[in-house]
């Protein structure tokens, strides 16, 4: 029996953990209310990125443990999956984190985000807006990846279409 545990601040990753545990037939819980101890064995975390941190993992790595728990996780960001190397940069200090802690890592995947830079809160448009406005002073060529996905993200990508019951077979197998 699986548990999907989910960090979000917008809802988007709520919104994935939720449709994924309806598919799976799984238990579904914010970080925010996990339990000390936690009885399923295998844990999927589905959590969103924020500034390459993703939103509620300590806490999860916290109420894990090594003998008793494999976990999935699921970061969910505006990094693009098809792009050659940055899920791999993104993905490495989340690896290293869950071998501190001993714990068997069954899979590491991304799903694409949402983000809508009108609905943020004060602290992430602040955040946010001297980023892309000095990135929109570059030449597009002088940009890194991450600068590209950013702008890319808030000039209003069209929302990711997520096949969920694909999804849900890939990160069982
Ligand atoms: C301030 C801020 C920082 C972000 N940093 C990243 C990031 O480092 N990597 C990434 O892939 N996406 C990043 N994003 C995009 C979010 O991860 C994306 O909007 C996600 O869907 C938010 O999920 P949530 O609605 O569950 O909070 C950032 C968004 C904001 C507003």
């Amino acid at each position: 029996m699986s548990l999907i545990i989910y960090g979000t601040q917008y809802g988007t990753s709520k919104n994935y953990a939720e449709k994924l545990a309806a598919i799976m037939g799984a238990t579904v819980i914010d970080y925010r209310e996990l339990p000390r101890k936690i009885e399923e064995p295998e844990v999927i975390f589905v959590g969103a990125l924020y500034v390459g941190r993703m939103t509620g993992l300590k806490k999860v790595l916290q109420v894990l443990e090594p003998q008793k728990h494999r976990l999935t996780l699921v970061t969910v960001g505006m990094t693009d999956p098809a792009h050659p190397t940055l899920l791999t940069e993104l993905q490495q200090p989340l690896r290293k984190k869950i071998a501190e802690k001993q714990l068997e890592l069954r899979g590491i995947y991304h799903l694409q985000g949402a983000v809508d830079y009108e609905a943020l809160a004060l602290k992430h448009k602040m955040l946010i807006k001297p980023m892309l406005l000095a990135f929109k002073k570059q030449k597009p060529e002088e940009l890194d990846a991450q600068a590209q996905m950013m702008l890319q993200a808030f000039d209003g990508l069209p929302p990711a279409v997520i096949d969920f019951a694909a999804f849900a077979e890939e990160i069982q197998n």
